[in-house]
């Protein structure tokens, strides 16, 4: 198997610089597993609500790494597009389809940025009166919060600066990257995507 820089380094040309290695982010993931586990020990069932697409690869491992019984479905908002900041504010797109009403409920991000998706996905679940509804983000970018959430469980604070990989696209590039990094400005807007 190839090690995760190595495999990062077929990517090099496209990032300013490595934010996060694969191998660190392994390692938090298991943290907030634990810390999830920890928190949920009195609870029989789990519900985790994974906000598609960039929650998929952090979802996928963290729910691995929680050691309760856990329900899994997917909520999709409307996306950046093929912008660098959101063009309009956050549309679900997909409705989840388990019952939530009396659930323990934890939903997970890849980034929380302004916190306009987070709090509309809130608005949205809410209305299925669950027992308690936390959130997980892998990052958070830091002093961008335009609304009061708060995250429960955060993987790392990050600068405001553009990253890709682990989930995190640009025009739904990236997301296969097993770390993360800063994506170059020429990379932001290449006309062949279009
Ligand atoms: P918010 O609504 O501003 O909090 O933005 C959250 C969403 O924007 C995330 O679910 C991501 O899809 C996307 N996003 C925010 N910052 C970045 C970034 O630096 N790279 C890729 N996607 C991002
Ligand atoms: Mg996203």
């Amino acid at each position: 198997m190839q090690d995760g820089r190595t495999t990062f380094a077929a990517w090099e040309q496209d990032l300013d610089r490595f934010l996060i290695a694969p191998e660190e982010i392994q390692a938090r993931v298991q943290e907030l597993g634990q810390a999830i586990t920890n928190h949920y020990a009195n609870v029989d069932e789990l519900t985790l609500v994974a906000i598609i697409n960039g929650a998929l690869p952090f979802t996928a491992d963290l729910m691995r790494s929680i050691q309760r019984p856990v329900r899994l479905d997917c909520i999709r908002v409307s996306s950046y597009q093929d912008q660098t900041r959101p063009a309009s504010k956050p549309q679900i797109l997909d409705r989840i389809h388990l019952d939530l009403h009396d659930r323990h409920v934890l939903i997970i991000d890849d980034i929380l940025d302004t916190g306009h998706t987070m709090k509309r996905v809130m608005r949205e679940l809410q209305q299925e009166k669950p027992a308690s509804l936390a959130l997980c983000v892998l990052l958070q970018k830091e002093d961008r919060l335009e609304v009061a959430v708060k995250p429960d469980f955060v993987g790392f604070g990050i600068p405001d600066e553009f990253v890709v990989g682990y989930g995190l696209d640009f025009a739904e590039r990236y997301r296969n990257l097993p770390g993360i990094g800063v994506l170059k400005a020429e990379c932001q807007n290449p006309p062949e995507w279009n």
